[in-house]
């Protein structure tokens, strides 16, 4: 099953996937595929954005790269493409974790490459919905769990219990889009 872990910046992606790589019994079931390091590394981008500190990702050269990297994992591994682009990419299901804009504003406000503007930016994307909105205009298949007061273990075990129940037919009712709603939250 191949799996588009995606999220604002922040919400805790990397986290949840060095976790995985880290415990022997994860590692052996789910095969990680870092979007970002990928991105950088390989230069899979058309260009930087320099008011952004970042780089456009080139999305159909990722695809291909992407596809290529699959193609040689292991027979009977799961898939976790992690990254806040992950939902353009094709998957079975689509994860969104999401992070209440408040306590977002403060885990990115430690990044030092983040500028305030930076931070505000990914906290009212955050409270909109965005990356959710593009993965439900993607995906029939799309989840979101609620990362704000979860320890990072509780969201390494709410992935795993997606894929888990997704394999074996169920829908994990729990994570179904719309139980989150940060919009009250939203400057006007
Ligand atoms: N469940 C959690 N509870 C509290 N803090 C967390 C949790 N998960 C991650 N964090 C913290 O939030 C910060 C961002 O986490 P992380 O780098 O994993 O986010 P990300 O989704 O990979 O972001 P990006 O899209 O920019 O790569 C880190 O400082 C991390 O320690
Ligand atoms: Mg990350």
């Amino acid at each position: 099953m191949i799996i588009a872990l995606t999220g604002t910046p922040g919400t805790g992606k990397t986290t949840v996937c060095g976790f995985i790589a880290e415990h022997s019994q994860y590692r052996k079931q789910y095969c990680i595929i870092d979007l970002n390091k990928l991105i950088i590394d390989e230069k899979l981008y058309t260009e930087k954005d320099e008011a952004r500190n970042s780089y456009n990702a080139d999305l159909e050269k990722l695809e291909e790269r992407v596809k290529q990297v699959i193609s040689q994992a292991p027979d009977g591994m799961d898939i976790i493409m992690e990254g806040h682009l992950s939902q353009y990419l094709p998957a079975d299901a689509i994860i969104v974790l999401r992070t209440h804009p408040v306590a977002l504003r403060k885990r990115l406000g430690k990044r030092k490459e983040y500028s305030f503007e930076k931070v505000k930016e990914n906290a009212n994307a955050e409270a909109l919905d965005v990356i959710l909105v593009e993965s439900v205009e993607r995906s029939k298949n799309v989840f979101e769990i609620n990362t704000t007061d979860a320890t990072p273990l509780a969201v390494v075990k709410a992935v795993i219990s997606i894929i888990e129940s997704l394999k074996t037919g169920k829908i994990p009712e729990d994570f179904l889009p719309g139980k989150i709603n940060w919009i009250d939250l939203v400057e006007l």
